[in-house]
């Protein structure tokens, strides 16, 4: 699907399949109850992204009457369930997820790489093959919307690889997942795995290419980026990058690097931005873990500026400094924390905004002071530099 822009280029969409509720929710510490996993999703929702996996409704009796609360709350995103391959999971799944109409969607699996199958399916190829193939034909008689998984695909054979895409296409999936489960692949080895299934699969235009990009070696937005720029048309992601160890690819890092860099990526999202930081909050607000404050996108310190060089480019244009806008992240303005780093133009400046009009001189005694203080404290606040300048005008 392409979108004329203004100066006539296409840009084509890129879907946003968030998985905050199933495999960021399934990773240590980031488990959720009923009303919270809705008061996520409906926020998903608000930031318009395309599709919601709600969870694994076979997994337990509360995943499952989690799903089937949201698909029956929610209005605009398909509403996805997660099911191994077989037809028991996927009639669970289905019972979950039917409450969403025309937006529901069964998302099916199978490992396809030799360690999987041999280790853990204990299965040959031919029978993954069979069993991926069954499943997708399965889930076809529920819904026309179906999407299948090869799981561990980066460490599958190619022409294995290749094979149960083909398969499953013909079989009737609509989008079909090539997951880094490990998170193992780089950037241009992923490329080039989705560039390898696109000239070697007959019927590939027929079904979305999705990807699915774990972090172990922090390489998931990249590793995303790569396969976009390969022909991927949806991200597997999740808000502040949860999920399995090291997590998932992160949405609001992926979605700003499309919209930011515009410039030199013909692509677009459905997100809106402007509710991604209320969106990262509100996880950590449900799950008591907070990100790091120099996450990119959603971290504390993300727009804020300390050193006086910095401060000082800023306040003369916002542009020297910030190659995005709070803004348009959802943060109200840019915060210059004033900190021993910061220089006498920031320190003016919010003299100004909180009503203190200094003069040369007392602003100079000011700033020493506001310096020595700085040495002790990490940060000073307001109510710091109104005692700073109280005490000047006391000593006048
Ligand atoms: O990481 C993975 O392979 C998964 C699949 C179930 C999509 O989470
Ligand atoms: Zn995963």
């Amino acid at each position: 699907m392409a979108q004329e822009t203004k100066n006539g280029a296409e840009r084509r969409l890129i879907r946003i399949f968030d998985t905050t509720l199933r495999d960021g929710e399934q990773s240590p510490g980031n488990s959720m109850n009923m009303e919270e996993k809705l008061r996520v999703a409906r926020q998903l929702e608000k930031l318009n992204v395309d599709i919601i996996e709600a969870g694994f409704p076979i997994a337990s009796v509360g995943d499952f009457e989690a799903v089937k609360r949201i698909a029956q709350t929610l209005t605009k995103p398909q509403i996805a369930g997660l099911c191994r391959s077989s037809d028991k999971d996927i009639d669970r799944a289905w019972e979950a997820v039917q409450y969403a109409g025309e937006r529901a969607r069964i998302h099916t699996f199978i490992a396809t790489s030799d360690i999987h199958m041999k280790y853990k399916l204990q299965m040959e190829p031919a029978k993954v093959l069979a069993t991926a193939v069954k499943a997708v034909k399965y889930a076809k008689g529920y819904t026309s919307n179906v999407e299948f998984s090869c799981e561990d695909a980066v460490r599958t054979r190619l022409p294995f690889l290749a094979e149960v895409v083909e398969a499953t296409i013909d079989a009737g999936a609509t989008t079909v997942n090539i997951p880094d489960t490990v998170g193992y692949t780089t950037p241009s080895e992923f490329y080039n795995i989705i560039r390898y299934l696109k000239e070697n699969v007959s019927n590939i235009e027929k079904a979305v290419i999705s990807v699915h990009c774990h972090n172990d070696l922090g390489l998931s937005v990249a590793n995303s980026l790569a396969a976009i720029q390969a022909g991927a048309g949806q991200v597997e992601c999740t808000i502040n990058g949860i999920g399995e160890r090291a997590g998932n690819c992160s949405l609001e890092e992926l979605v700003m690097v499309l919209r930011t860099r515009h410039d030199i990526l013909p692509y677009y999202t459905n997100v809106a931005t402007e509710q991604l930081t209320s969106s990262s909050r509100l996880l950590s607000t449900i799950t008591g873990i907070m990100v790091q404050p120099n996450k990119a996108i959603v971290g504390a310190n993300a727009f804020a500026h300390e050193s006086g060089i910095h401060q000082h480019g800023m306040m003369m244009d916002s542009s020297t400094y910030e190659i995005m806008t709070p803004e348009s992240v959802g943060l109200a303005a840019g915060a210059l924390v004033l900190g021993k780093h910061s220089g006498r133009h920031a320190f003016k400046k919010r003299l100004q905004e909180l009503g203190h009009e200094l003069d040369d001189e007392m602003l100079n005694r000011a700033f020493v002071r506001f310096k020595a203080l700085a040495d002790l404290k990490k940060e000073v606040f307001d109510e710091d530099l109104d005692a700073i300048v109280a005490d000047e005008s006391r000593e006048e």
